[in-house]
């Protein structure tokens, strides 16, 4: 059989930056429209070693190397190419299948053009259709805005599509493979999956149809159906509108919303540079498309409690990317459809121009919760400001901003200094100069364990939420999910005594990770007797600090490895033995 890695190339293609690629691997400095620096593989004291952004490729003037960003892989990590492309893929998340053969190419074409097909056919439906042209109207989209993001309406009838697809010489089981068509379980019958919907195509940037979004028309549910995940469709990996923004020039700013309508209504008026993430929590693939094609990031979701949930997690990661976020702040829990339809453009530039830097946003939050006029309030306000001071990216931003908090809240500075104290964590991601692990495989398994078993613990009741939360603080849980579950159930107690997991259920639906780690949870909350309470909990906190600790020293070896391996900054390499020593001692102490 004839093996093709086309597909995952395409992909690693499409999540790669040749120059973020490279810079993890050497200094390079932007000279004209390209990058220079010291060429990786052969020794040299002036860069001749040339990236070029526009073309992805690279070129040493000096030896000759260069190609692609899997041709680099392949001659710096010394891998064959299918090696290089298994690195690059596990690197960008991209599932892995051994033998992606020619036939994956026939099946993506053939939903390319079923895909095709398909939206035309809405397309003619939605001239033919009253009632939907009326609701497109209501909503302020002219018709030359509904053509170009190719608007369509799916008919109210179980077969309409079928018919139209078969007499085009479509197959039923292609049809199904593509996501049009829903398949009766016990008839096994097909029929139209869209009935009596908008539709909303999503288009790739290569002018391909990917899949489709279809909205009811009234207030019924579920307001919107999505396609399945299909070969050529996989929501996590994209987002709505990146086919506009690919074809704009300048690719300074790109705005995060939530919706297909907030996309729509931003274009209407005269903002070209939104994308939605797909109705999904944001997710790693596609904050690496953020990263790759836009300068500054700008989140502007819901201004609901959700959509505030939601801002929190797209911020950490995008962190992770090292992308720094700024967020739009939308009064009256409008979205951005609803603001600017009823505000206007200048309205929402406004809201651009004052929009918070994601640190001023996180201490935004807490200034609406606490009310600082009470001491017990504002000491907790300092101790969760600290906490997020603690992970800052340097010393100076900290400074700066513990100097604002001071200002602004009349705590001093030092105080707020001994909050952040000597037990400063780690930050996001450090800056490696050799291969990068991600932070969360060096986890030991026992911290999310002991993550999981804290949240358990919180759902048995709101008593035992508080304990906890006297120790845990919500930015101190590493792995995401279990945040985004802890944040999810400090919101839900904050308003309320008792929990129903039919609720948090509910609100995970849309975020497939975190509610596969909260099904866990739920499965293995930790028994114990009553009066074992303390000691549970005890150990619970004791397994957290202690796998701190642990990976701390993983994080600290891997920058003392960078250092060693650059021979230079002895300084640095000094102080971090010391910490290592240190946190060593600590360690064998906690056992
Ligand atoms: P919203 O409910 O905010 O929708 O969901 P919206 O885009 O503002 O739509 P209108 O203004 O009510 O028409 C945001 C996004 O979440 C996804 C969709 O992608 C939607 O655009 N979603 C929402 C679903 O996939 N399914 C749903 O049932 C609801
Ligand atoms: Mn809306």
């Amino acid at each position: 059989m004839t093996v093709s890695y086309e597909n995952i190339i395409e992909k690693i293609k499409e999540q790669m930056n040749i120059v973020d690629l490279i810079e993890e691997y050497l200094y390079l400095k932007k000279s004209g429209s390209n990058y220079i620096g010291l060429c990786p593989f052969h020794s040299e004291k002036t860069p001749s070693f040339t990236v070029s952004d526009e073309k992805q490729i690279y070129h040493c003037f000096g030896c000759g190397a260069g190609g692609d960003g899997i041709t680099f892989i392949m001659q710096r990590e010394n891998l064959d190419f299918k090696d290089a492309v298994k690195f690059l893929a596990d690197k960008y998340n991209i599932p892995w299948e051994e033998g992606v053969d020619l036939k994956d190419e026939e099946e993506k074409n053939d939903i390319y053009n079923i895909n095709k097909e398909a939206a035309k056919f809405f397309l003619n439906e939605l001239a033919e259709n009253n009632v939907a042209k009326e609701y497109l109207k209501n909503r302020n989209i002219s018709s030359t805005i509904s053509k170009t993001f190719g608007l369509g309406f799916a008919p109210d009838s179980w077969d309409k599509l079928i018919n139209h697809l078969r007499k085009s010489g479509f197959e039923t089981d292609l049809m199904y493979r593509a996501g049009l068509v829903s398949k009766n379980k016990d008839t096994e019958r097909f029929f139209d999956k869209f009935r009596n919907r908008i539709i909303f195509p999503i288009i790739d940037t290569k002018s391909r149809v990917i899949g489709f979004g279809g909205r009811v028309l009234d207030r019924s549910l579920p307001k919107y159906l999505n396609s399945p995940d299909t070969p050529v469709f996989n929501k996590g990996f994209y987002l709505y509108g990146l086919n506009i923004i690919s074809k704009n020039k300048d690719r300074k700013r790109i705005i995060l919303v939530e919706g297909y309508m907030d996309v729509i209504s931003l274009f209407t008026k005269g903002i070209n540079s939104s994308v939605a993430s797909l109705g999904t929590a944001l997710t790693r693939p596609q904050s690496k498309l953020l990263k790759r094609y836009g300068k500054e990031i700008y989140i502007c979701y819901d201004g609901d409690s959700a959509g505030r949930r939601a801002t929190l997690k797209a911020i950490d990661i995008l962190l992770e990317e090292e992308v720094e976020p700024r967020i739009i702040l939308l009064q009256d829990d409008m979205d951005p459809d609803d603001f600017i339809n009823q505000r206007g453009l200048p309205a929402f530039e406004k809201a651009i121009e004052e929009s918070l830097h994601y640190f001023d946003f996180k201490v935004h939050l807490l200034r609406e919760k606490y009310d600082i006029s009470e001491p017990t309030q504002k000491i907790k306000f300092v101790r969760e400001v600290a906490n997020i001071l603690k992970r800052l990216n340097s010393k100076v931003e900290q400074d700066i901003y513990a100097e604002k908090i001071s200002k602004d809240t009349g705590v001093s500075k030092e105080a707020i200094y001994q909050e952040i104290g000597t037990n400063n964590r780690p930050k996001y991601r450090i800056r490696q100069t050799e291969k990068i692990e991600p932070i969360i495989d060096l986890l030991p398994k026992a911290y999310i364990k002991a993550e999981m078993d804290i949240i358990g613990f919180t759902l048995i009741n709101k008593d035992y939420f508080e304990k906890i939360s006297e120790f845990i603080h919500v930015d101190d849980f590493i792995d995401s999910e279990c945040k985004y579950c802890y944040l999810l159930i400090s919101d839900f107690y904050s308003i309320k005594d008792k929990i129903e997991k039919s609720e948090l259920l509910e609100e995970l639906k849309d975020d497939d990770k975190s509610l596969e780690r909260f099904k866990e949870i739920v499965n293995h909350i930790p028994h114990f007797e009553p009066e074992n309470e303390d000691k549970v909990i005890n150990d619970i906190i004791k397994t957290i600090k202690k796998s701190e600790l642990l990976r701390k020293r993983s994080n600290l070896l891997i920058q003392i490895q960078g250092i060693e391996k650059k021979e230079n900054d002895l300084d640095n390499f000094h102080r971090l033995i010391k910490e290592l020593t240190e946190l060593n001692k600590q360690i064998t102490t906690t056992d």
